[in-house]
């Protein structure tokens, strides 16, 4: 294995600026050839689709190039792979399209621990069509998420299973492999969020069980874009609502409009980015994306393990969550002190943190913080080095 930080942190223009990017869990920066990937894209002539024309093709090339790319990043086959905005707007898509296939009784498990963009479009979709939502629980102050339940939530009644593949907040990575198992085996269908999860470790759709797979480009250094994996066997037994004229093809109807065709570009790059993490990785591109990934896990790891120890030390310092299995994304509070004023005190020492809810809703409910501002959140990514933590630490006992 071999992870070059430095080498990595040269790639990111950004990263000049001085400022300790601990900000990842809402976007990444963006490394130099993404950036040029997208420039190229426009500089070369770029057409719509499905022309008769060489920039067409292009196009083509480059629609097909960012299917294949999602699907080296967390496995699955391409033409499984729904491009779109961003995790969200997809996620209200097939919502709606599965929801179409529900009757009046049937019920779906979504969780406390995921982003609202894992539960909301459920409730509501759960809501029209007169199906039943029950509720998998956190265990606080742990910040897990225990399996055990699932066992009394599932039934021959289940349709869908809703579940995190990591918490944006507390990092907690719940074995979704076991939960997706109970749900397998009442006929269930699991919609995994990997939104926060595929930044952070090697992601295979299979092993952990996931019928649907999300992911977002923007957090794992690449353009805004969103994706969601599935068997396209599975797509092809859903309608969701479409224009008369758009293809219905699998992936494609699940797609509305014209692409961000440049942007896509710039998804090739960022999986190549992710590939070339562990300089000494070889193989198919997916082989070095999970050798690289795992690189960038135990850099992060490392590094978070100093972030965990230095927040210990810090007597006015509130930490939530202690999961035995977490990305390195940790969520606080200081006494005396709002989140926001935090946010505002680390920004003057060049520190980028986020403050608030970061649309954990039912989490941070629970919790008790939603409504008094959230806490701060710091996390790290592949680039970021001891120097980020150790400025995030000193800024922190400064205060
Ligand atoms: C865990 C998680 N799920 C879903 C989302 C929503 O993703 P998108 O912005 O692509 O809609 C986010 C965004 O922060 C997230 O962190």
């Amino acid at each position: 294995m071999a992870f070059d930080v430095a080498a990595v942190r040269e790639r990111y223009p950004a990263l000049a600026d001085g400022y300790a990017y601990l900000d990842g869990a809402a976007g990444t920066q963006t490394p130099v050839g993404v950036i040029d990937a997208i420039t190229a894209a426009y500089r070369s002539g770029i057409g719509n689709v499905g022309g008769a024309f060489p920039a067409s093709h292009r196009s083509d090339a480059i629609v097909a190039g960012a299917r294949r790319a999602i699907a080296d990043l967390v496995g699955g086959v391409p033409d499984g792979v729904i491009l779109g905005a961003n995790m969200t707007t997809i996620t209200y898509r097939v919502a709606d399209a599965l929801a179409a296939t529900w009757q009046p009784g049937d019920e779906i498990v979504v969780s406390r621990l995921d982003h609202d963009a894992n539960v909301r479009p459920w409730l509501q979709v759960a809501a029209r069509a007169g199906v039943t939502v029950r509720w998998a629980e956190v265990d606080l102050p742990a910040g897990e998420l225990p399996v055990e339940q699932y066992k009394a939530l599932v039934s021959e009644r289940t349709r869908l299973v809703a579940v995190t593949a990591a918490s944006n907040v507390l990092g907690t990575r719940p074995d979704v492999a076991s939960i997706a198992a109970l749900a397998h085996e009442v006929g269930a269908l699991t919609y995994v969020d990997g939104v926060h999860a595929t930044p952070h470790m090697p992601v295979d759709v299979a092993e952990l069980g996931a019928d649907f797979y999300t992911t977002s480009a923007y957090k794992w250094s690449g353009p805004h874009i969103g994706a969601v994996i599935a068997d396209p066997a599975l797509l092809s037994t859903l309608s969701p609502m479409k224009l008369a004229s758009s293809p219905d093809s699998v992936p494609e109807r699940f797609e509305t409009g014209t692409a961000p065709l440049a942007d896509l570009a710039g998804v090739v790059a960022a999986v190549d980015h992710l590939a070339g993490l562990d300089s000494s990785a070889t193989g198919s591109r997916r082989e070095r994306v999970l050798a690289s990934m795992a690189a960038a896990e135990a850099h992060e790891q490392d590094l978070f393990a100093v972030l965990l120890g230095g927040l210990a030390g810090l007597p006015g310092v509130t930490r939530y969550g202690y999961p035995a299995r977490r990305t390195a994304t940790a969520y606080f509070r200081v006494s005396g002190m709002t989140p926001r004023e935090v946010a505002t005190a680390l920004a003057e020492h060049k520190v980028n943190v986020w403050d608030g809810h970061n649309y954990a809703w039912e989490l941070t409910g629970v919790l008790g913080v939603r409504d008094t501002g959230g806490a701060v959140r710091a996390g790290l990514v592949h680039y970021n080095d001891r120097s980020d933590v150790d400025r995030l630490l000193a800024a922190l006992a400064a205060l």
